[in-house]
């Protein structure tokens, strides 16, 4: 039997818009309703430590309260098909609950905590609030297992290796603007077929770097409207 073909869905906040969640960079976004500086950097982990909790936890009660929407459905219905890997910079849990089985959470995952000194010392609290006070087994103020500005990436490595492997990648819902996470989507094999999902058209600058990916193909819808576009083309032509 042939081998099944590797699709990889490189994922950013756009996918979750239409299930309720903010992006970060668009008009209104996170980041215009709260500064990086205050809430998600190492330094604000350390000196601001319960802003910073505050943050996580109001975003990761939403999130308990949100469905995955028919673009996470889809790529996870493609399993049927395709050999499917998520590489996600997003820390909801949508593309898991939409049922994909392979998902790599670049930044971290907002259901789960980590000790402030040892993040291999890391549980899943669901979608609950952590406080002040409250510690890990190493003794450790508990904070949320999430990667911040400043901080290491460390599913990096195993991400590249799974992006030269594909045969397919499909960008969906990123500004690519946030590095070393952009850098991946360039990584992928000269001979792999693009795509790019998202209202605007984005990736103009990783081109330069990247000179391959200026064969991508732009379908330029939200990321339900895309996916639905996509899924037929991928299921009847691959
Ligand atoms: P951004 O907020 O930077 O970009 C969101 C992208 O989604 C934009 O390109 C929008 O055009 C697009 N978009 C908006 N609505 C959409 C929809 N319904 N369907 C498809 N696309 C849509 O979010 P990210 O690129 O994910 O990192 O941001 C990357 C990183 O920056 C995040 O992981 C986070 C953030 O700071 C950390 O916190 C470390």
């Amino acid at each position: 039997m042939a081998r099944r073909k590797k699709i990889i869905f490189f994922t950013g906040a756009g996918i979750s818009q239409e299930s309720g969640i903010d992006t970060f960079r668009d008009s209104g976004g996170i980041w215009e309703q709260h500064t990086i500086e205050q809430v998600a950097t190492a330094t604000a982990m350390y000196e601001n430590t319960e802003t910073v909790l505050e943050f996580f936890n109001d975003r990761r009660l939403a999130l308990g309260n949100t469905l995955p929407n028919k673009a996470h459905e889809l790529i996870a219905k493609l399993e049927e098909d395709f050999d499917v890997e998520v590489i996600t910079q997003n820390v909801d849990d949508l593309h898991e609950r939409a049922g994909s089985s392979n998902v790599t959470h670049l930044h971290g995952e907002l259901t789960k905590v980590c000790s402030m000194k040892n993040h291999k010392i890391s549980h899943d609290i669901g979608y609950n609030t952590i406080r002040m006070g409250e510690l890990a087994s190493d003794g450790e103020q508990l904070r949320p297992d999430v990667v911040l500005f400043g901080e290491d990436v460390p599913k990096l490595e195993v991400a590249q290796t799974k992006m030269w492997d594909a045969d397919i990648i499909v960008v969906v819902g990123t500004s690519l603007s946030v590095y070393p996470a952009a850098n991946l989507v360039g990584y992928g094999k000269n001979s792999a077929k693009y795509y790019f999902i998202n209202p605007e058209k984005t990736g103009e600058t990783l081109m330069y770097s990247y000179p391959h990916l200026s064969k991508a193909k732009f379908i330029l819808k939200k990321a339900t409207a895309g996916m639905e576009e996509l899924y037929s083309k991928l299921v009847d032509k691959e």
